[in-house]
């Protein structure tokens, strides 16, 4: 991927080219930002291509077995580019980051001796000392994988928004405790972590000064958020998003990835009451049968998921859901698998990601016995996936003639054509004279919906020369590699969904 280079003071001048390849979900995008962000004073510049790259970071996933495979055999694609560089008599420092790296980081030093640099997303402010020591014993590798006791956001450079983006991402949580069986996030992430509020809330103050119209706040498990308060009181997220609604200029709150035991009766209500935080929730069930999910370690039922489901929907009746689903899992029965059938046809969903169990090593469901047949598997992800699919086509078909708050972003492909953002994240285009954009990029506006080809909408204004009149207010290249249908964010986005 490329992280989108910033606008903040850079101390030095770029004299060295930085290649940030993305996988996985929007946790690592930030976090390559982030990167991008500590290596800028030592003179790193992005770059599209890996090619003659001084620093080449590969910030990996690992939450199925393909998404770590990939890894492996960019490594072996890098291989010649950096010796090109060698014999030109430079230096390609290659480095592998992310979650793959903290859980295999002695393999990938074993099977790609390439590679100089491994280390885990616990520690990637130390990465100016990490490449000082690289640079200075030529064939000294570096393996940094702990979970460091200090916060590694005390030690972080502010964040620097990006040019001209209205959408930025807010890293408040990380970690999980959850421990389902299937899952390595809280191996490869550790333990769960909540940033204080005071600190999200100047973050989220200096964005919006600087442009930024709507955050997205992103945890492996975001709504286990507990940070300190300013009042010496712990705040959960209901209480942390009626805080940023206060931020003027702000309009659009989101958050992902939440677990259904942890919607708790004040982020019900928040649903209900705050505006701007938008009608569209990720809440991956992973399963509908009781079954499964005692087996998975859910820690909730399908009735007590449809239950949060209905209380959600009382709150704010126009709530559109998303959520993740795993085929297959170990001892996942014809019956299971029609549970899980029933729970979609009954909750309704606006998207979806859906995906083969992958045994992941050292996870406890990895050595159950019962493993599912992969071409059982096969064939149940194509069932689920055709409902989901005409779900979703259902939910995007009935949106046109209506009227929506379209967030505009940035200039369409077409000249002349603008593309926004509908509250459940759809991707809006709009005629829109050139000459016009800059006045319109940032505002919200309404839009009577047209017609719609795939996960995109078209519109028009409903009134026109709304340009500068927002009422309410005043990218990337991912390696993505699930296996389920996009939802319209991250067909777009080209991301995939945290977990939780
Ligand atoms: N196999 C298949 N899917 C998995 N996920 C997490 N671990 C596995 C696994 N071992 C899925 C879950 C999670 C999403 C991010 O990835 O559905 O919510
Ligand atoms: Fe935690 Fe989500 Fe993984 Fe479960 S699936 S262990 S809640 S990150």
């Amino acid at each position: 991927m490329k992280p989108r280079a910033g606008t903040g003071s850079v101390t030095k001048s770029v004299t060295k080219k930085l290649y940030i390849k993305t996988y996985g979900c929007q946790m690592n995008v930030y976090d390559s930002e982030r990167m991008a962000d500590v290596l800028a004073p030592l003179g790193y510049g992005l770059s599209d291509n890996p090619d003659d790259a001084d620093l080449v970071i590969l910030n990996t996933c690992h939450i199925r077995e393909k998404a770590a495979e990939k890894v492996y055999s960019d490594l072996g694609r890098l291989k010649p580019h950096q010796q090109r560089k060698a014999e030109d008599g430079g230096r390609m420092i290659i480095a592998v980051a992310g979650c793959v790296a903290q859980a295999e980081g002695d393999e990938i030093m074993a099977r790609a001796p390439q590679v100089d640099m491994v280390f885990g997303p616990q520690t990637y402010h130390r990465l100016p000392e990490m490449i000082s020591k690289t640079k200075r014993a030529v064939g000294e590798k570096v393996l940094d994988t702990d979970f460091p006791p200090e916060d590694k956001f005390d030690h972080l450079p502010e964040e620097r928004v990006r040019k001209g983006e209205v959408t930025a991402f807010l890293t408040i949580q990380e970690g999980c405790d959850k421990f389902c069986t299937f899952c390595v996030v809280p191996y490869t992430r550790g333990a769960e972590y909540s940033r204080p509020a005071a600190t999200v809330l100047q973050e989220a103050k200096r964005l919006v000064a600087d442009g930024v119209r709507e955050i997205t706040l992103l945890g492996q498990n975001v709504n286990a958020y507990h940070g300190d308060g300013p009042d010496g009181r712990e705040w959960g997220l209901g209480r942390l998003c009626r805080a940023l609604a206060e931020i003027d200029g702000l309009a659009r709150i989101r958050y992902t990835t939440s677990h259904p035991r942890d919607v708790d009766d004040d982020l019900i209500a928040a649903h209900g009451e705050i505006e701007k935080l938008m009608p569209y929730l990720h809440l991956p069930v992973q399963s509908g049968s009781d079954r499964i999910l005692e087996a998975m370690n859910r820690k909730h039922t399908a009735a007590e998921y449809r239950h949060i489901v209905d209380r959600l929907r009382s709150a704010r009746p126009d709530l559109a859901l998303t959520s993740d689903f795993i085929v297959g899992y170990p001892g996942e029965s014809d019956q299971d698998f029609a549970d899980t059938l029933k729970l979609v046809t009954d909750i309704g969903y606006a998207g979806a990601f859906f995906f083969k169990y992958s045994e992941r090593p050292g996870t406890p469901a990895a050595s159950m016995r019962e493993q599912v047949d992969d071409a059982v598997k096969s064939e149940r992800l194509s069932t689920l996936q055709q409902l989901l699919d005409s779900q979703q086509e259902g939910f995007n078909a009935s949106m046109v003639n209506r009227t929506l708050p379209v967030l505009l972003e940035k200039p369409g492909r077409h000249a002349d054509q603008l593309v926004g953002r509908s509250p459940y994240l759809q991707p809006v285009h709009l005629d829109i004279p050139d000459s016009r954009h800059a006045a319109m990029i940032g505002t919200v506006i309404d839009c009577t919906i047209t017609g719609l080809t795939g996960h995109s909408l078209f519109a028009v204004p409903v009134r026109d020369g709304q340009a500068g009149s927002d009422s309410t207010n005043s990218s990337n290249t991912v390696d993505s590699s699930n296996s389920g249908s996009p939802t319209p964010d991250s067909a777009d986005r080209g991301q995939e969904r945290i977990s939780a």
